[in-house]
């Protein structure tokens, strides 16, 4: 029988949790460098990208233990690039997971390392991964690099960059999302149906639903830097609007970024229909992900 929602997250957490915290320990030095990696990494993130990717597989019958590398290192990746976000050079944000940021906490060269280290150490653990066979780690780790950097999230934190100050088109605002945010959500879903050996026709659904979640999950991320609480979100409220930024709620209003969301989230569900995928996490997770208060 299925618990809820709330517990099979907490569940999941505390397991990619204990994972991450072992990774970053048996792969570095004791020092500087590792406090600051395991500042950020033990700051209490939601975990939704490994989750995600293994409720995924979970639902395409996948052992869990066959899940946990590629779910660490997509988080490590995701870390990393939450550092480097809040960076002055970049968003110039103090307060993260609740937390100061790396580089308040420490100081920017060691946030930027820090940032560096986790980024390299997502194909080390991959690719050392017993559970994996070398065919699937050459697999996992190339489509991991592809929705991280110059086609995929480096790019769209380019794109959203240069779009600060100054307007753009809700075209331009698709890809920025896609692509900074949108890419490495979508990874999980199809690395976890990948690892599923799902058909081709299952995989393309999951990669629609993906790329639907991954707009979901950036406009809920906008509208909640407008309407959201800065103790449950853990982050300021109102970054977007201090740094320019183009946001949903900037080119739609409130009321229209609600309603493209709830479109997307329509085409979530039809797509996880039509792969087939029964009685899994996703579909409450795609509500989750639509209606999070942090
Ligand atoms: C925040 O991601 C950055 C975005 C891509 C919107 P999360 O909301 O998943 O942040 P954590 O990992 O829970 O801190
Ligand atoms: C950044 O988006 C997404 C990343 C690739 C890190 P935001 O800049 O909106 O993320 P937050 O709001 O600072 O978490
Ligand atoms: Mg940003
Ligand atoms: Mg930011
Ligand atoms: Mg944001």
């Amino acid at each position: 029988m299925k618990v809820n929602l709330q517990s099979y997250l907490s569940e999941k957490r505390q397991l990619v949790n204990e994972q991450l915290e072992n990774y970053v320990r048996d792969y570095s030095y004791p020092g500087r460098l590792q406090d600051a990696m395991l500042y950020s990494i033990e700051a209490g993130g939601k975990r939704l990208r490994p989750i995600l990717l293994m409720a995924t597989a979970e639902a395409f019958g996948v052992e869990e233990v066959k899940t946990l590398a590629v779910a660490s290192g997509l988080e490590m990746i995701h870390t990393y690039s939450l550092i480097h976000d809040d960076l002055p050079a970049m968003d110039n944000d103090d307060i993260r997971r609740g937390m100061p940021t790396s580089h308040k906490k420490f100081d920017e060269a060691t946030a930027i390392l820090a940032g560096d280290a986790l980024l390299t150490l997502s194909s080390q653990v991959i690719t050392d991964n017993e559970k994996l066979t070398d065919e699937q780690k050459v697999f996992l780790v190339r489509e991991l690099s592809k929705a991280s950097g110059a086609r995929g999230m480096v790019e769209g934190q380019m794109k959203d960059m240069e779009s600060e100050n100054r307007s753009v088109s809700l075209e331009e605002l698709e890809y920025i999302h896609k692509n900074k945010t949108g890419q490495l959500l979508n990874f999980a879903v199809m690395a976890g149906a990948y690892l599923g050996e799902a058909t081709d026709f299952e995989m393309d659904q999951m990669k629609h639903m993906g790329q639907a979640l991954g707009l979901i999950f950036q406009i809920q991320d906008d509208i909640l830097d407008v309407t959201g609480d800065a103790d449950k979100i853990g982050k300021p409220v109102g970054s977007d609007e201090g740094n320019h930024k183009s946001t949903y709620p900037k080119l739609l209003g409130l009321d229209g970024a609600k309603e493209q969301k709830n479109r997307l989230v329509q085409t979530a569900v039809e797509a996880l229909e039509q792969a087939g995928v029964n009685d899994s996490w996703l579909s409450e997770l795609i509500d989750h992900l639509s209606s999070r208060d942090h």
